[in-house]
C-alpha cells in the first residue's frame, strides 16, 4: 500500500493535496490501510471545483443586499391556506387519502444531519423531549405513518403502504437501522422502511486544502440536505420508487415534532394544483427568527436562508402590518415523482454548494489536535429546496405554526427556543387543545374547570414573538398526550373525552384513556 505505488500520491500532488499524507511514515500499518481506503474514495479534482464554485458565490453582504432588490413575496394564485381556504381542506385531505389508498404516496425523511446545535452524538430522531410515554421523534413519526395507513385503510376499504425512505448519512446509519430494529419498525411493514445513505464531502480550510482531524483521518461532514438527489440515483431510490408505482412524495426534516407526516390535506391540494413541487409554510414569527422564507427572484420560486437576507429586508412590512417575507420555510416539500427524477438525472449537478464557515478541529505539523476558537475553513452543502428555481408549476401550503411547527434544534437553556422543551410543550398544547375540541375538559386540583384558552401568568410571560415563554415545569400547558395511534390530527377523539372532565396528566393510547396521579410521570 504504497501511495507512490498506488497512483494515490499522484492524484493527491495533481489536486494540490499531498499534505493529506505527509504523516504517512509515522502512521501504523492499520492507520495507514484505513486513510488510504478513505482517500481513494475521494474525487479530489470534484472537490476543487465545488470548492472554487463554493466560494466565488458564497455569501458576502453585497451578495445579500443583491438578493434583497430581487426577492417578491408569494403570489396568492399558487398559495393555499388552511386558514383562509378552510371550506377547501377537507376536499384535498379526501384526495391525499385516496391517493394514499393507491399506493402512491411515499415519505422521504432528511436524518442525515448531526444534530450540532442540540449536542447529542446519536440521530436527532431518536432524542426524548420527555413526553410522558417517552417517545422519540422517530416513533411519534412512525406511528403517524401507521394511523394514517389505517385511516386510509378504513375509508377505502383496501390495504395500503406509505413507504417510509430514511435518508441518513455515514455517521447516523447505524445507529438509526438499529433503533429502528430494535422498535420493531413501530409495527410497520419492515420491507417499507427503506434506508439510504447520503454522500460526505471534506471539510477544507480557505485555501483549498482539505482538513485532517487526525493524522489518518480527513475531517468529512455530510453534504447538506440537498445531498438528497444524488443520493436518490447512486443509492438505487428512484428505481426503488418506481417500482412500487409511488407518484408523489413527502419530503420533510427529522426535528420537528409536530410534523404531517404525508399530510393528506397537504398532498391531496398540491394534487389538486397539478404541482410538480410545493413548499409548506407558517408565518414567520418575527424579522429574525432563524428560519429561511420561500419567495420568488427572477421568476422562480426558491428559498432565502435567513443568513442571505439584510436586516431591512427581513424587516419589511405589508400594508396590513404583517412581515412581507412572512412564508416561513418548514421543510415539509412536496414532489412530483417525474420532477424528482428530473432533478436527480438532469437539474442537481447545476447547484452550486453553499459554504458555511465553521471551527473545525484539525491537525497541525506536529500532528497535534488543535480546536480553533473562530472559524478556520468551510464545509460544504447543498441545500433541498435549491432545486425550487426548477419546478414548472410551484405552490405554496400555509399552516398554522401551533398546529404543525415546533422544531427541536439547541438543547434546554433558561428562556430557549426550539429546545425539548418548547417542542415537549408544543405537542401537549395541540393534544390539550384537541380534547377541548372532542367536547372534554380539564379540571384542577380543586375540582376547578380550566379556562379552555390558558392565560399567561406572571410566571410565564409571553415574548415579543407571541411565544409563551414557559419555566421547564409542571405549570403549563397542561399535561396530556393522545398517540398517534389513536389520533393522527385530532379525528376520533369524540367517543374517548366528550363530556368528560381530566386531571392531567392526561394518556390517551391504544389501550384507554389514563389520567395519572401527579407526580406520577
Ligand atoms: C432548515 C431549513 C430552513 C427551515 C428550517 C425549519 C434547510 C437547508 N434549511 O434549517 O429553511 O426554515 O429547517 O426548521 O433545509 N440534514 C440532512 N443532511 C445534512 C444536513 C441536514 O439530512 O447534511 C437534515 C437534518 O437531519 C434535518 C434537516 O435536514 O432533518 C434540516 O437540517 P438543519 O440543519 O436542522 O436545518 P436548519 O438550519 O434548521
Amino acid at each position: 500500500m504504497d501511495p507512490n505505488a498506488s497512483g494515490l500520491l499522484r492524484r493527491l500532488t495533481e489536486a494540490g493535496q499531498s499534505h493529506l499524507i505527509r504523516f504517512w511514515d509515522k502512521l501504523s500499518p492499520d492507520e495507514r490501510a484505513s486513510l488510504n481506503q478513505e482517500l481513494q474514495g475521494i474525487d479530489f479534482q470534484e472537490i476543487n471545483v465545488f470548492f472554487k464554485r463554493a466560494m466565488e458565490t458564497s455569501g458576502s453582504s453585497s451578495k445579500n443586499e443583491k438578493m434583497d432588490a430581487r426577492m417578491e413575496p408569494v403570489a396568492q394564485d399558487v398559495l393555499g391556506s388552511v386558514t383562509r381556504d378552510r371550506g377547501s381542506v377537507k376536499r384535498w385531505e379526501e384526495k391525499g387519502l385516496e391517493c394514499i389508498s393507491q399506493g402512491k404516496v411515499a415519505v422521504l425523511l432528511l436524518a442525515g444531519g448531526q444534530g450540532t446545535r442540540l449536542g447529542v452524538s446519536y440521530p436527532k430522531g431518536m432524542y426524548d423531549v420527555g413526553l410522558p410515554s417517552r417517545k422519540t421523534l422517530f416513533q411519534i413519526q412512525g406511528e403517524r405513518i401507521l394511523k394514517l395507513q389505517r385511516l386510509s385503510e378504513e375509508k377505502h376499504k383496501k390495504k395500503c403502504n406509505i413507504p417510509w425512505y430514511i435518508m441518513t448519512s455515514g455517521r447516523t446509519m447505524e445507529s438509526t437501522k438499529d433503533y429502528f430494529s430494535r422498535l420493531n419498525y413501530f409495527g410497520l411493514d419492515k420491507s417499507s422502511v427503506i434506508f439510504f445513505q447520503q454522500g460526505m464531502l471534506p471539510a477544507m480550510d480557505y485555501d483549498g486544502k482539505i482538513i485532517l482531524e487526525s493524522t489518518c483521518k480527513v475531517s468529512m461532514a455530510p453534504d447538506g440536505n440537498g445531498g438528497l438527489y444524488r443520493a436518490l440515483g447512486n443509492q438505487g431510490i428512484l428505481d426503488d420508487m418506481q417500482r412500487r408505482g409511488v407518484e408523489y412524495i413527502h419530503v420533510y426534516c427529522v426535528d420537528n415534532i409536530l410534523v404531517k407526516v404525508a399530510d393528506p390535506a397537504f398532498m391531496g391540494f398540491c394534487v389538486e394544483k397539478g404541482a410538480d413541487c410545493g413548499a409548506k409554510v407558517v408565518e414567520k414569527s418575527n424579522p429574525t427568527e432563524a428560519v429561511g422564507v420561500v419567495c420568488k427572484a427572477d421568476g422562480h420560486y426558491q428559498v432565502v436562508e435567513y443568513s442571505e437576507i439584510t436586516l431591512a429586508t427581513a424587516e419589511k412590512r405589508s400594508a396590513d402590518g404583517r412581515l412581507m417575507f412572512s412564508a416561513a420555510n418548514v421543510c415539509n416539500h412536496f414532489f412530483n415523482f417525474a420532477f424528482l427524477k428530473d432533478v436527480v438525472e438532469k437539474y442537481e449537478p447545476k447547484l452550486q454548494h453553499h459554504v458555511a464557515q465553521k471551527k473545525i478541529p484539525f491537525v497541525d505539523q506536529q500532528g497535534q489536535l488543535v480546536s480553533p476558537d473562530k472559524p478556520n475553513g468551510i464545509k460544504m452543502e447543498k441545500f433541498v429546496f435549491d432545486i425550487f428555481q426548477f419546478a414548472k408549476t410551484f405552490v405554496v401550503y400555509e399552516v398554522l405554526r401551533e398546529d404543525e411547527f415546533s422544531p427541536l434544534k439547541n438543547a434546554d437553556r433558561q428562556d430557549g427556543k426550539d429546545t425539548p422543551t418548547t417542542a415537549r410543550h408544543a405537542l401537549m398544547s395541540l393534544h390539550h387543545r384537541w380534547v377541548l375540541n372532542a367536547g372534554g375538559h380539564f379540571t384542577d386540583e380543586n375540582g376547578t374547570r380550566v379556562p379552555a384558552i390558558p392565560r399567561a401568568g406572571a410566571a410565564d410571560p409571553v415574548t415579543d414573538d407571541g411565544i409563551r415563554n414557559l419555566k421547564d415545569g409542571t405549570d403549563l400547558p397542561i399535561k396530556c398526550e393522545i398517540s398517534p395511534l389513536v389520533s393522527y390530527g385530532g379525528e376520533g377523539l369524540e367517543p374517548l373525552v366528550k363530556g368528560r372532565d381530566f386531571h392531567p396528566t392526561l394518556i390517551i393510547d391504544e389501550s384507554g384513556v389514563h389520567e395519572l396521579v401527579k407526580n406520577g410521570v
